[in-house]
């Protein structure tokens, strides 16, 4: 079986700072992974291609059998829109719209009518237990309850592919595993391949790998 995500020497530099120098991963369909690696590794930027939000210079990027280098805007925005999904570590809410309506902006911009979003919506509520607190805007939430609403926005539109940059990194701990245990529950149930960038070791206990990066490579950890 060919691996859902497939990550073939992907280059990419900033100027003449090379950033990513030549990762290789394969990803397998409802695979969990976490990516860990010291600050300016790469972490971000190799999500951010996964995402389709950055292109790489050199490589291969393969989603779901689309690759990435060379689709159209066409297959790029519908993978951006259908496929993938992030959150981040400092969330990305819009801070006009409340949070049942932070919730279902993807579905608007895929076209679903309003009705039948806000019927998802609220069911999206539930699962991740901000029913409560639907009508609120985000400054009125808890950092915790901010990222249920992200996570909430990041799933409606059915992704495959979870993309989550420290999704941890800016709550406490105990409201961290909380987050943790929601998207390893979620994504599980629904079957989500989960990329997750963290610089907790403790975190990685979702994934069921763990993959490091030096200097924009994929390197063995290294054990004492
Ligand atoms: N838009 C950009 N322009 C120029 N350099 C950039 C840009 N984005 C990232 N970089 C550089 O690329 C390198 C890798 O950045 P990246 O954000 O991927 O690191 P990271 O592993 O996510 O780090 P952190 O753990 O601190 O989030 C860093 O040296 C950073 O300064
Ligand atoms: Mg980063």
């Amino acid at each position: 079986m060919s691996s859902y995500v497939v990550i073939d020497t992907v280059t990419k530099s900033y100027g003449d700072r090379k950033v990513l120098s030549g990762v290789s991963l394969e990803i397998q369909a409802g695979e969990r992974v976490a990516l860990m690696g010291p600050s300016g590794s790469g972490k971000s930027t190799l999500l951010n291609c996964l995402g389709g939000v950055d292109r790489f210079d050199a490589g291969n990027l393969v989603i779901g059998g689309i690759a990435l280098g060379t689709a159209s805007e066409a297959e790029l925005t519908r993978l951006r829109r259908r496929e993938i999904a992030t959150v981040f570590q400092f969330f990305h809410l819009l801070p006009t719209l409340s949070v049942v309506e932070n919730a279902i902006f993807p579905l608007l911009l895929n076209g679903v009518p309003e009705r039948e979003a806000l019927a998802k919506g609220r069911e999206w509520m539930e699962r991740v237990g901000l029913t409560h607190r639907m009508q609120a805007t985000p400054d009125q939430l808890s950092g915790g309850e901010m990222q249920r609403c992200a996570i909430a926005r990041a799933l409606t539109a059915g992704p495959k592919l979870l993309l989550a940059d420290e999704p941890t990194g800016n709550l406490d701990s105990a409201t961290g595993e909380k987050i943790l245990d929601l998207l390893e529950e979620l994504t599980r149930e629904q079957g989500i391949t989960l990329v997750m960038v963290t610089h907790s070791e403790a975190a990685t206990r979702i994934c069921e790998r763990t993959v490091h990066l030096l200097d924009g490579r994929v390197v063995e950890p290294v054990t004492a």
